[in-house]
């Protein structure tokens, strides 16, 4: 199979420093410190190969035939370390990691689809796979831990016996009974994934030969915490070691407090960027990809001990002339209406634009940050439309509406978990999202537009009959003003028929003004058991 590229380095280096030595100078100089991958080639060829079969060519069995993400790597090596008996400092861990993720790491084309999960977003509803791929393999973890692994058939098969081996009663669990697991893993499922998630493709072939981009200088943040707002600033990236970096942040939060954030990056397979630090004392975590242009990158940040909780960011650089409008802060501007907007981008230079209808007064600006009072006429067209600022364009970023025509409740259908003196519990954030119904008055239809985030208060309510015989309403936890759920404690709750736990099934409500109108959306959220801790928390 194919020879891990870092560990020719390592042997030529090794020789080069071995010929080195033989020398005349008195003066040697020091020879370069190894760098994470370096020393992870080391790890790999000096640890792993205890039990993974070195071949002729260098590849490790099991080991060379796979590729995965940081944290596909991650899982395993945990793996190894907690049942196969491996053990690693915290710093050949690290390393181990960073190498197997640079030399057989996924494209960023490969990733794309499924970043939810390396983000950690909470709530999400897979979907467009087909039901029997879904039952056998996306019923105990996501689809997406499936689908951010490369390996050919055969490798697949193997991880199907690594799963019955360390589970044996799976095939006798939830939603396996339908069906013989074992028979259908082995079959068409290893042949599918196989041709679907195969080890060798262009893409990596090809990403793998580009050059790396370096992260170093100054960049514009813009981040989107639901249900709290935007936060914005700065940051100065500086190389610590070859792909290591130190972060210093200086922030506007969402509530307005400036703050500055130093923290620790890593980039793995030359886009995953990985940063984690504390802010206000609390340990965050971040996982973003440098997107296509090279300039740009999108991602998550989260507390790792509470991922649910998190903020949506872009960051572009902010040394290369770049001029982008990245953020409008409201985007539903009321027709007859002035509405003030702030636009966070980076180089805005020249004339704010909202197109047809609409007066543009600034009421203040600076290159990252432009407030303006948008005046809307009666008669200004319905609709998602462009903001402009000089020649740069921020795409169907605000709507035109006279009306709101319905309520969605972001999202739908959520889980939360009870908490408990050991376990944190796991909250749920909603938003109110309003709709117009387009032109033609009826809700569901292709004109159909976003208007856009909108306030709302917040209440939960039974989510049906035994639900509402139970109560569940009054002892699963409470809403906040922002539309965050605070689930109560787990155990059984002596107040409750049965002594019940206070787990419960409820409709999340949120109530919204328009005018002399109130509308109203539903969700679905279901409170539960606390997660094991293990599965709580961490990144
Ligand atoms: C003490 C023996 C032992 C050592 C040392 C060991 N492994 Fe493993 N490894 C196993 C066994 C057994 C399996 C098969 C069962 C499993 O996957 O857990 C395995 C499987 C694997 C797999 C395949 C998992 C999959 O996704 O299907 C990978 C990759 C792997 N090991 C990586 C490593 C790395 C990297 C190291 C060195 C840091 C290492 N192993 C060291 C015993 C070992
Ligand atoms: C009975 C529950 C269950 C089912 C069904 C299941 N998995 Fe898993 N899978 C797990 C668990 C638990 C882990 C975590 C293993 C660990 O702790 O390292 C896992 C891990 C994995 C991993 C990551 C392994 C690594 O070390 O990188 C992959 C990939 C995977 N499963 C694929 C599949 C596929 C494909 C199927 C369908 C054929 C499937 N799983 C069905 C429970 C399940």
């Amino acid at each position: 199979m194919r020879l891990p590229a870092g560990l020719k380095a390592v042997a030529v280096a090794a020789a080069l420093m071995a010929l080195a030595s033989c020398g005349e100078e008195k003066e040697t100089p020091a020879p370069p410190p190894l760098t994470l991958r370096d020393l992870g080639a080391e790890v790999v060829a000096r640890e792993c190969s205890l039990c993974h079969r070195a071949a002729a060519d260098g590849s490790l069995s099991r080991l060379s035939g796979i590729r995965k993400t940081p944290e596909g790597w991650e899982m395993t090596l945990a793996r190894m370390e907690s049942t196969r008996g491996v053990k690693l400092s915290p710093q050949d861990h690290r390393a181990a990691v960073k190498f197997l993720a640079d030399t057989q790491g996924l494209a960023p084309s490969e990733t794309a689809p499924y970043r939810y999960e390396l983000e950690r977003r909470p709530n999400v509803v897979e979907s467009g796979r087909n039901a029997d791929l879904t039952s056998m393999c996306a019923r105990c973890h996501a689809f997406a831990r499936v689908a951010l692994q490369r390996r050919d058939a055969e490798e697949w098969r193997r991880l199907f016996h690594t799963h019955l081996g360390l589970w044996p009663t799976l095939e006798y669990q939830v939603l396996a009974r339908d069906r013989d697991w074992w028979e259908e893993a082995q079959g068409w499922v290893a042949t599918a994934l196989g041709s679907h998630f195969p080890y060798d493709t262009s893409d990596w072939r090809e990403w793998s030969a580009a050059p790396a981009v370096d992260f170093q200088g100054r960049w514009r943040f813009v981040g989107y915490m639901p249900g709290e707002g935007f936060a914005e600033g700065v940051m100065t990236v500086t190389r610590n070691a070859v792909d290591e970096y130190l972060v210093a942040a200086e922030e506007q939060t969402a509530d307005g407090a400036a703050i500055n954030v130093n923290y620790a990056a890593i980039i793995y397979s030359k886009y995953e960027w990985r940063g984690s630090g504390k802010r206000d004392n609390r340990d965050f975590y971040e996982a973003a990809a440098l997107q296509a242009d090279g300039v740009t990158m999108t991602g998550r940040s989260y507390w790792r001990d509470a991922p649910e909780m998190g903020s949506n960011f872009v960051v572009v650089r902010a040394d290369r002339g770049l001029q982008r409008p990245l953020a409008v802060t409201k985007e539903g501007l009321k027709r007859g209406a002035s509405t003030e907007i702030t636009i966070l981008g980076v180089g805005m230079k020249g004339e704010v634009s909202l197109g047809d209808g609409i007066a543009v007064r600034v009421t203040s600006r600076s290159e990252d940050k432009i407030v303006v009072m948008a005046e809307v006429a009666a008669d200004a067209p319905l609709g998602r439309r462009d903001v402009r600022v000089g020649d740069a364009v921020m795409a169907q970023a605000v709507a035109v509406y006279d009306k709101i025509d319905r309520i969605e409740v972001t999202p739908g259908q959520a889980t939360a978990r009870l908490g408990s003196d050991k376990i944190a519990p796991v909250s749920a954030q909603f938003e109110a999202v309003a709709y117009a119904s387009g032109g033609d008055g009826i809700a569901g239809t292709d004109d159909d537009f976003r208007i856009g985030v909108v306030a709302a208060a917040w209440d939960v309510a039974p989510y049906d009959e035994e639900a509402s015989r139970m109560k569940d309403h009054l002892y699963a936890g409470k809403i906040t003003p922002h539309g965050r759920f605070l689930p109560s404690e787990a155990g059984g709750n002596p107040e409750r028929l049965y002594g019940a736990s206070n787990a419960g099934d409820l409709k999340v409500i949120a109530t919204v003004a328009d005018g002399d109108v109130t509308l109203t959306g539903e969700a679905h959220l279901i409170v539960t058991k606390p997660l094991p801790p293990t599965q709580r928390g961490g990144a």
